[in-house]
């Protein structure tokens, strides 16, 4: 068997190597081989998925970097790859489908005494220790231009700057102190923003959070692919990578151990929310005993949509079954149209404001859900070795959307809040949804509200 590593055996023997050396060297023999029979598995892989190109790259590698790619390459499903790029040439059919309006209460036309009832299921709940809470953290925030995990921006609040991830933590003390429980927080990264996220969380001591009652877990990864299929070789020589969409929260919750830590915690209903809502009630005991009430796994807080091309999601059922339809997927004249009161029939907005039983977790994270395709500009390593900045959209993006789990369920509870009470999302740098349309809303929102 011949292994090839990236520094030659010869070195350690004949050169004056100090013993710090030697281990650094041995430490990297270990780390950095791989074998013939790989690289020729490597490469028949490749040639059977017409993956020409990086062949054609991968031998103008040292062994280094050859070494990286061939990993990727051997851990790849290249059926599932195949069949996601061959899905890219037929655009995803909602026309041929029966999609109807989905019923909804509206949590401020409920009676004193139902608002009371909900609240005391809801509490009973979360007094009991059977709650939790998980954020998505896995995004990027590419359009909000920040650098750096989007939970680790700051906004500019009164009466003091927080960040995003601050004020998820503040939120959820507050539960806890009314509540008088310690609610298990679980937050989702992604492998490229994993080790920053955990370092800010070390250097904020947990913005005070009980860290043992913190627990992240890591999203996975899908390939991008060029439009004419091609893998894309990234900047540093492997293969270029993306966050597989937040969708695949509930399979990376099995692999990761989170489902079976809250059952051992005995957890029974889980809240999973967006980072990026200064305003998300993670805590909602109405919404919760809502749900209980109405005997469903699933449920989410919605509000009224703003204009129709606001882009949220819309919910919906498909073909019987709840569903939403992404903001990106729905047609321009199904946004526009209205019911006999002049309400956009597709106008219950998803807030990314979701709940969930064990059950219903544990069922959907043993499906796998559809991905969906975005065309997006991807900068790539060409032949020559110079990497390549693109303008426009050449490269297609699978993501796997969180709200497709509800297809899974005959019917899910949706409570309609109001925008100023539980909807402030920094999305873009400035405009819409930016931190100073959230920042207001949240001022507002404190002025208005005491503890
Ligand atoms: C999302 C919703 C949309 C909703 C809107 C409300 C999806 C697919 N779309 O759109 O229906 O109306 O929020 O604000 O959910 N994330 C990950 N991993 C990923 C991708 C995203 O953890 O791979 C997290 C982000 O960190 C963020 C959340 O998911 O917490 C939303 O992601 P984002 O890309 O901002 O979604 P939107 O396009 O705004």
């Amino acid at each position: 068997m011949i292994i090839y590593t990236h520094i030659s055996l010869k070195n350690i023997l004949y050169n004056k190597t100090k013993k710090g050396d030697i281990d650094y060297l041995l430490i990297n023999i270990y780390a950095h081989m791989f074998t013939e029979q790989e690289l020729a598995q490597a490469r028949a892989i490749l040639k059977a998925n017409k993956q020409e190109n990086l062949l054609r790259f991968i031998d103008k590698l040292d062994n280094n970097k050859k070494e990286k790619i061939i990993k990727q390459i051997l851990n790849l499903d290249f059926t599932q790859l195949n069949k996601l790029y061959e899905e890219t040439k037929s655009s995803a059919e909602i026309i041929n489908k029966k999609i109807e309006n989905i019923k909804y209460v509206d949590e401020y036309k409920l009676s004193d005494e139902a608002k009371e009832r909900y609240t005391n299921i809801g509490e009973k709940v979360i007094k009991n220790n059977q709650y939790a809470v998980v954020t998505m953290a896995g995004g990027q925030g590419t359009r909000l231009e920040h650098n750096g995990p989007k939970g680790t921006f700051k906004v500019d609040v009164d009466p003091e700057p927080k960040y995003l991830f601050q004020i998820l933590a503040e939120n959820l003390q507050r539960a806890n102190k009314k509540y008088n429980v310690i609610l298990p927080w679980y937050i989702m990264t992604s492998t490229e923003n994993n080790e920053e996220t955990v370092n800010f969380f070390e250097k904020h001591e947990y913005f005070g959070y009980p860290k043992e009652n913190v627990m992240f877990f890591t999203q996975g990864n899908l390939p991008i692919l060029l439009e004419n299929g091609d893998l894309i070789v990234d900047k540093d020589y492997t293969i270029k990578e993306a966050a597989d969409g937040n969708g695949c929260i509930y399979s990376a919750m099995a692999k990761a151990g989170v489902l079976e830590n809250m059952k051992k915690k005995n957890v029974k209903w889980i809240f999973i929310g967006a980072v990026d809502n200064i305003l998300l009630n993670m805590v909602d005991p109405i919404l919760l005993g809502l749900t209980i009430d109405e005997k469903n796994e699933a449920a989410s807080k919605s509000v009224a949509k703003a204009s129709p091309k606001e882009k949220v999601g819309a919910f919906c059922k498909i073909n019987g079954v709840p569903s939403v339809i992404e903001y990106t997927e729905l047609p321009e004249k199904m946004a526009e149209e209205v019911d006999e009161e002049g309400e956009l029939l597709f106008g219950e907005a998803h807030i990314m404001c979701n709940l969930f039983s064990i059950q219903a977790l544990e069922k959907v994270s043993k499906v796998q859900l559809p991905y969906h395709v975005a065309h997006k500009k991807s900068n790539y390593m060409n032949e020559n070795e110079e990497f390549v900045k693109v303008t426009e959209p050449n490269a297609y993006k699978f993501e796997a959307f969180i709200f497709d789990a509800f297809n899974f369920f005959d019917d899910i509870s949706i409570l309609r809040g109001k925008r100023e009470m539980d909807f402030a999302p920094i999305k873009n740098k400035v405009g819409n949804d930016s931190p100073d349309t959230a920042k207001e809303l949240y001022n507002n929102y404190w002025k208005n509200t005491k503890i």
